[in-house]
Protein backbone atom coordinates (compact mmCIF):
# COMPACT_ATOMS: atom_id res chain seq x y z
CA UNK A 1 0.00 0.00 0.00
CA UNK A 2 2.89 2.44 0.35
CA UNK A 3 2.90 3.09 -3.69
CA UNK A 4 -0.53 3.58 -3.32
CA UNK A 5 -2.78 6.62 -2.38
CA UNK A 6 -4.93 6.70 1.00
CA UNK A 7 -8.11 6.76 -1.16
CA UNK A 8 -11.36 5.12 -1.30
CA UNK A 9 -13.04 5.23 -5.07
CA UNK A 10 -16.78 4.62 -5.67
CA UNK A 11 -17.68 4.13 -9.42
CA UNK A 12 -20.38 3.11 -11.12
CA UNK A 13 -23.78 3.82 -12.94
CA UNK A 14 -26.66 5.86 -11.24
CA UNK A 15 -29.21 4.78 -8.79
CA UNK A 16 -27.09 1.79 -6.95
CA UNK A 17 -26.70 3.83 -4.03
CA UNK A 18 -23.08 5.21 -4.08
CA UNK A 19 -24.02 8.82 -3.06
CA UNK A 20 -25.10 7.53 0.74
CA UNK A 21 -22.43 5.33 1.04
CA UNK A 22 -19.88 7.66 -0.01
CA UNK A 23 -21.21 9.68 2.35
CA UNK A 24 -21.02 6.98 4.89
CA UNK A 25 -18.05 5.54 4.21
CA UNK A 26 -16.27 8.96 4.60
CA UNK A 27 -18.04 10.05 7.35
CA UNK A 28 -17.01 6.51 9.29
CA UNK A 29 -13.08 6.93 7.97
CA UNK A 30 -12.99 10.72 8.70
CA UNK A 31 -12.43 11.42 4.88
CA UNK A 32 -13.18 14.27 3.16
CA UNK A 33 -16.18 12.75 0.16
CA UNK A 34 -15.48 14.30 -3.07
CA UNK A 35 -18.78 13.65 -5.04
CA UNK A 36 -17.78 14.35 -8.58
CA UNK A 37 -20.83 13.91 -10.38
CA UNK A 38 -21.71 17.28 -8.86
CA UNK A 39 -18.95 18.87 -10.53
CA UNK A 40 -20.17 17.73 -13.35
CA UNK A 41 -23.80 18.41 -12.79
CA UNK A 42 -22.45 22.30 -11.99
CA UNK A 43 -20.55 22.57 -15.33
CA UNK A 44 -23.89 21.39 -16.52
CA UNK A 45 -25.61 24.39 -15.04
CA UNK A 46 -23.18 26.71 -15.92
CA UNK A 47 -23.67 25.79 -20.17
CA UNK A 48 -26.95 26.13 -19.82
CA UNK A 49 -27.60 29.24 -18.50
CA UNK A 50 -24.82 30.28 -20.43
CA UNK A 51 -27.00 29.41 -23.79
CA UNK A 52 -23.76 27.60 -24.96
CA UNK A 53 -23.47 25.82 -28.59
CA UNK A 54 -22.12 23.32 -27.54
CA UNK A 55 -20.50 22.76 -30.67
CA UNK A 56 -18.46 25.52 -30.47
CA UNK A 57 -15.35 24.49 -28.82
CA UNK A 58 -13.25 27.71 -28.40
CA UNK A 59 -16.86 28.89 -26.13
CA UNK A 60 -16.47 25.73 -24.49
CA UNK A 61 -13.54 26.22 -23.36
CA UNK A 62 -13.88 29.69 -22.70
CA UNK A 63 -16.69 29.36 -20.17
CA UNK A 64 -15.20 26.83 -18.53
CA UNK A 65 -11.71 28.94 -17.87
CA UNK A 66 -14.33 31.64 -15.82
CA UNK A 67 -15.73 28.82 -13.72
CA UNK A 68 -15.29 29.07 -10.02
CA UNK A 69 -16.75 26.09 -8.24
CA UNK A 70 -16.35 24.72 -4.94
CA UNK A 71 -17.77 21.67 -3.09
CA UNK A 72 -18.88 22.14 0.56
CA UNK A 73 -19.69 19.16 3.56
CA UNK A 74 -23.06 18.42 2.98
CA UNK A 75 -25.79 20.67 5.25
CA UNK A 76 -27.30 19.68 8.23
CA UNK A 77 -30.19 16.84 7.38
CA UNK A 78 -29.38 16.82 3.45
CA UNK A 79 -28.07 13.79 1.79
CA UNK A 80 -25.74 16.10 -1.36
CA UNK A 81 -22.93 17.92 -0.46
CA UNK A 82 -22.82 22.35 -0.71
CA UNK A 83 -22.23 23.30 -4.49
CA UNK A 84 -21.50 27.01 -4.96
CA UNK A 85 -21.08 27.91 -8.75
CA UNK A 86 -19.71 31.55 -9.54
CA UNK A 87 -19.85 32.40 -6.09
CA UNK A 88 -24.08 31.11 -6.18
CA UNK A 89 -25.42 28.21 -4.21
CA UNK A 90 -26.72 26.04 -7.15
CA UNK A 91 -26.71 22.78 -4.21
CA UNK A 92 -30.86 21.88 -5.09
CA UNK A 93 -30.77 23.32 -8.80
CA UNK A 94 -28.35 20.72 -10.15
CA UNK A 95 -30.07 17.77 -8.45
CA UNK A 96 -33.12 17.48 -11.34
CA UNK A 97 -33.53 15.09 -13.77
CA UNK A 98 -32.86 17.53 -16.17
CA UNK A 99 -29.33 18.33 -15.08
CA UNK A 100 -28.75 14.50 -14.50
CA UNK A 101 -29.07 14.29 -18.37
CA UNK A 102 -27.29 17.67 -19.60
CA UNK A 103 -23.88 16.31 -16.96
CA UNK A 104 -23.48 13.65 -19.02
CA UNK A 105 -23.88 15.26 -21.99
CA UNK A 106 -21.34 17.57 -20.90
CA UNK A 107 -19.25 14.88 -19.38
CA UNK A 108 -18.52 13.74 -22.86
CA UNK A 109 -16.37 16.78 -23.63
CA UNK A 110 -12.80 16.21 -23.80
CA UNK A 111 -12.18 19.64 -22.42
CA UNK A 112 -14.45 19.37 -19.80
CA UNK A 113 -13.16 15.91 -18.08
CA UNK A 114 -9.81 17.34 -18.29
CA UNK A 115 -10.49 20.36 -16.28
CA UNK A 116 -12.79 18.15 -13.74
CA UNK A 117 -10.13 15.37 -13.93
CA UNK A 118 -7.43 18.04 -12.66
CA UNK A 119 -9.38 19.67 -10.00
CA UNK A 120 -10.53 16.45 -8.79
CA UNK A 121 -6.87 15.63 -8.31
CA UNK A 122 -5.61 18.08 -6.56
CA UNK A 123 -9.18 17.92 -4.02
CA UNK A 124 -7.30 14.55 -3.56
CA UNK A 125 -3.70 15.17 -3.34
CA UNK A 126 -3.36 14.68 0.67
CA UNK A 127 -5.24 11.97 0.16
CA UNK A 128 -7.79 10.98 2.78
CA UNK A 129 -10.37 10.88 0.48
CA UNK A 130 -13.67 8.89 -0.84
CA UNK A 131 -13.83 10.06 -4.37
CA UNK A 132 -17.44 8.66 -6.11
CA UNK A 133 -17.91 9.00 -9.60
CA UNK A 134 -17.79 7.34 -13.26
CA UNK A 135 -14.11 7.19 -13.87
CA UNK A 136 -12.42 7.81 -10.22
CA UNK A 137 -10.74 4.03 -10.09
CA UNK A 138 -9.65 4.50 -13.39
CA UNK A 139 -8.51 7.74 -14.92
CA UNK A 140 -8.80 10.17 -12.10
CA UNK A 141 -7.36 7.77 -9.04
CA UNK A 142 -5.51 5.26 -10.67
CA UNK A 143 -3.61 4.90 -7.74
CA UNK A 144 -5.83 4.73 -5.05
CA UNK A 145 -5.65 2.08 -2.20
CA UNK A 146 -8.95 0.75 -2.05
CA UNK A 147 -11.57 0.55 -5.40
CA UNK A 148 -15.05 -0.14 -5.44
CA UNK A 149 -17.68 -0.60 -8.46
CA UNK A 150 -21.19 -0.57 -7.15
CA UNK A 151 -23.84 -2.13 -9.81
CA UNK A 152 -27.42 -3.09 -9.79
CA UNK A 153 -30.44 -4.36 -11.83
CA UNK A 154 -31.83 -0.95 -13.73
CA UNK A 155 -35.18 -1.68 -12.42
CA UNK A 156 -33.97 -1.58 -8.90
CA UNK A 157 -32.23 1.53 -9.10
CA UNK A 158 -35.31 3.19 -11.28
CA UNK A 159 -36.98 2.22 -8.04
CA UNK A 160 -34.80 3.35 -5.80
CA UNK A 161 -34.32 6.97 -7.89
CA UNK A 162 -38.44 7.35 -8.52
CA UNK A 163 -38.79 6.85 -4.07
CA UNK A 164 -35.81 9.39 -3.95
CA UNK A 165 -37.83 12.12 -6.44
CA UNK A 166 -41.10 11.64 -4.68
CA UNK A 167 -39.61 12.49 -1.46
CA UNK A 168 -38.59 15.83 -2.76
CA UNK A 169 -42.32 16.34 -4.33
CA UNK A 170 -41.47 15.35 -7.84
CA UNK A 171 -43.74 13.71 -9.99
CA UNK A 172 -42.52 10.37 -11.73
CA UNK A 173 -43.32 8.23 -14.49
CA UNK A 174 -41.62 5.50 -13.74
CA UNK A 175 -41.82 3.75 -17.57
CA UNK A 176 -40.16 7.07 -18.38
CA UNK A 177 -37.61 6.63 -15.52
CA UNK A 178 -36.84 3.46 -16.65
CA UNK A 179 -35.48 4.81 -20.10
CA UNK A 180 -34.19 7.69 -18.68
CA UNK A 181 -31.62 5.22 -16.63
CA UNK A 182 -30.87 2.95 -19.51
CA UNK A 183 -29.84 5.63 -22.18
CA UNK A 184 -28.05 7.83 -19.21
CA UNK A 185 -25.63 4.39 -18.28
CA UNK A 186 -25.50 3.83 -22.30
CA UNK A 187 -24.29 7.34 -22.87
CA UNK A 188 -21.85 6.92 -19.78
CA UNK A 189 -20.31 4.06 -20.91
CA UNK A 190 -19.98 4.31 -24.27
CA UNK A 191 -18.16 8.16 -24.89
CA UNK A 192 -14.78 7.72 -26.18
CA UNK A 193 -13.01 9.27 -23.28
CA UNK A 194 -12.85 7.93 -19.66
CA UNK A 195 -16.10 6.08 -20.33
CA UNK A 196 -17.82 3.89 -16.96
CA UNK A 197 -16.22 0.81 -16.50
CA UNK A 198 -15.00 -1.11 -13.56
CA UNK A 199 -11.40 -0.40 -13.04
CA UNK A 200 -9.35 -4.23 -13.11
CA UNK A 201 -8.61 -3.99 -9.69
CA UNK A 202 -12.17 -2.81 -8.39
CA UNK A 203 -14.38 -5.03 -5.60
CA UNK A 204 -17.38 -5.53 -7.52
CA UNK A 205 -20.73 -4.80 -5.24
CA UNK A 206 -24.37 -5.67 -6.76
CA UNK A 207 -25.79 -3.47 -4.25
CA UNK A 208 -29.45 -4.66 -5.46
CA UNK A 209 -29.99 -7.40 -2.79
CA UNK A 210 -28.05 -5.55 -0.09
CA UNK A 211 -28.98 -3.01 2.41
CA UNK A 212 -27.51 0.89 1.93
CA UNK A 213 -25.85 -0.56 5.24
CA UNK A 214 -24.93 -4.03 4.64
CA UNK A 215 -22.71 -2.01 1.51
CA UNK A 216 -21.55 -0.03 3.93
CA UNK A 217 -20.01 -1.99 6.44
CA UNK A 218 -18.75 -4.91 3.68
CA UNK A 219 -16.64 -1.74 2.73
CA UNK A 220 -15.41 -0.39 5.73
CA UNK A 221 -14.08 -4.22 6.51
CA UNK A 222 -12.08 -4.69 3.08
CA UNK A 223 -10.88 -0.73 3.66
CA UNK A 224 -10.10 -1.19 8.15
CA UNK A 225 -7.80 -4.41 6.83
CA UNK A 226 -5.03 -2.46 5.35
CA UNK A 227 -5.54 1.07 6.84
CA UNK A 228 -2.83 1.93 8.67
O1 LIG B 1 -23.27 10.78 -10.17
P1 LIG B 1 -24.16 11.80 -10.83
O2 LIG B 1 -25.51 11.22 -11.23
O3 LIG B 1 -24.33 13.04 -10.02
O4 LIG B 1 -23.40 12.22 -12.19
C1 LIG B 1 -24.01 13.02 -13.17
C2 LIG B 1 -23.37 12.75 -14.53
O5 LIG B 1 -22.02 13.21 -14.53
C3 LIG B 1 -23.30 11.28 -14.95
O6 LIG B 1 -24.38 10.90 -15.77
C4 LIG B 1 -22.02 11.18 -15.73
C5 LIG B 1 -21.19 12.34 -15.28
N1 LIG B 1 -20.06 11.92 -14.46
C6 LIG B 1 -18.91 11.55 -15.12
O7 LIG B 1 -18.91 11.48 -16.34
N2 LIG B 1 -17.81 11.23 -14.41
C7 LIG B 1 -17.80 11.26 -13.07
N3 LIG B 1 -16.68 10.95 -12.40
C8 LIG B 1 -18.98 11.62 -12.37
C9 LIG B 1 -20.10 11.94 -13.10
Amino acid sequence: MSHKQKIVTIDGPSGVGKSTISRRVAQALSFTYLDTGAMYRAVGLKFKEAGLDMADETALRKCLDSISLNLLPAGEGSENVGVILDGRDVSQEIRSSEMSMIASRVSAFPAVREKLTYMQQEIGKKGEIVAEGRDTGTVVFPRAAWKFFLDADPEVRMHRRAKQLRSKGESVDEEELLKMIIKRDRDDQARSIAPLCKAKDALIIDTGLMTIDEVTQTMLKVIRKELT
